[in-house]
């Protein structure tokens, strides 16, 4: 895991923004992995800000997001699906027969997981998965847990998660309780993964995931295994000095 700590979460997006138009002038029809939340949104102003500049172009690029409530239609304000268009792909070239993201009001959540599974393999996997990281250590909505699932699937979201991602609700009542998301074998087959963590509430999980443990109950513990990860962090949370002096991790970028 390479670590690059850093001072501003302008830094930060603009950072990551650079490694997604690095990938895309280096393989136009590359399929990106996405993930919504805060921690990203810094990331796709910069991807609109280079693509209204002319220095991006989308028309060939597949996208696949990690996940979506479950019971949400994509008109509800509060849906990954929502949130996707009104922060990123509505201000792209992107094809719309190129956008994938579960569908969160879907009738048969089962079979959804299993096609939303099949399309990611038909296009021969994600080239670059973008992640933000819960506080309690989830990727996706891949939660803690004793046994965490490969492939695509519906998850019950933890009271941890539904309480943070209340902020988004008008209150904890809100908050849907079950999602589909990503598993994490589809996730860590990407070829490349960026992470990112902002903001000191990510403290304890970023921790974890740099510790050289790997745990099930800290679901992006698992990304240590992964050969080509990058983890863009808030140098307040993972001081630079905590990267050279690392034994697990000593490679500086
Ligand atoms: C949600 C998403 C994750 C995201 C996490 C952190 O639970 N499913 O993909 O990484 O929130 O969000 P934030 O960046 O707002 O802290």
């Amino acid at each position: 895991m390479k670590i690059k700590p850093i001072s501003s979460y302008s830094k930060m997006s603009k950072l990551a923004a650079k490694i997604v138009a690095k990938q895309i002038i280096n393989k136009p029809n590359t399929v990106l992995g996405l993930a919504t939340g805060g921690t990203p949104l810094g990331m796709y102003r910069e991807l609109v800000k280079l693509y209204k500049k002319g220095k991006l172009d989308f028309s060939k690029v597949t996208t696949f997001n990690l996940d979506e409530y479950l019971g949400l239609s994509p008109e509800h304000p509060q849906s990954y699906h929502y949130y996707m268009y009104e922060n990123f792909f509505n201000h792209v070239n992107i094809e719309e027969k190129n956008i994938h993201i579960p569908k969160g009001d879907t009738k048969d959540p089962v079979q959804e997981c299993l096609n939303y599974g099949r399309e990611i393999e038909k296009v021969g996997g994600i080239d670059l998965q973008v992640l933000g990281i819960g506080v309690n250590g989830h990727v996706g909505f891949n939660e803690p847990n004793i046994n965490l699932e490969a492939k695509t699937h519906v998850i019950q979201l933890s009271n941890e998660t539904i309480r943070a991602n209340s902020r988004f609700f008008k209150n904890l009542d809100k908050v849907p309780r079950k999602a589909i998301t990503m598993g994490m074998a589809t996730i860590m087959k990407s070829k490349k993964i960026v992470l990112m963590a902002w903001g000191i509430e990510k403290k304890k999980p970023i921790l974890k995931v740099t510790s050289g443990h790997i745990a099930t109950e800290v679901p992006a513990s698992l990304l240590q295994v992964h050969n080509d990860v990058i983890l863009i962090v808030d140098k307040k949370i993972y001081p630079s000095s905590t990267v050279s002096n690392s034994l697990s991790y000593p490679e500086k970028i």
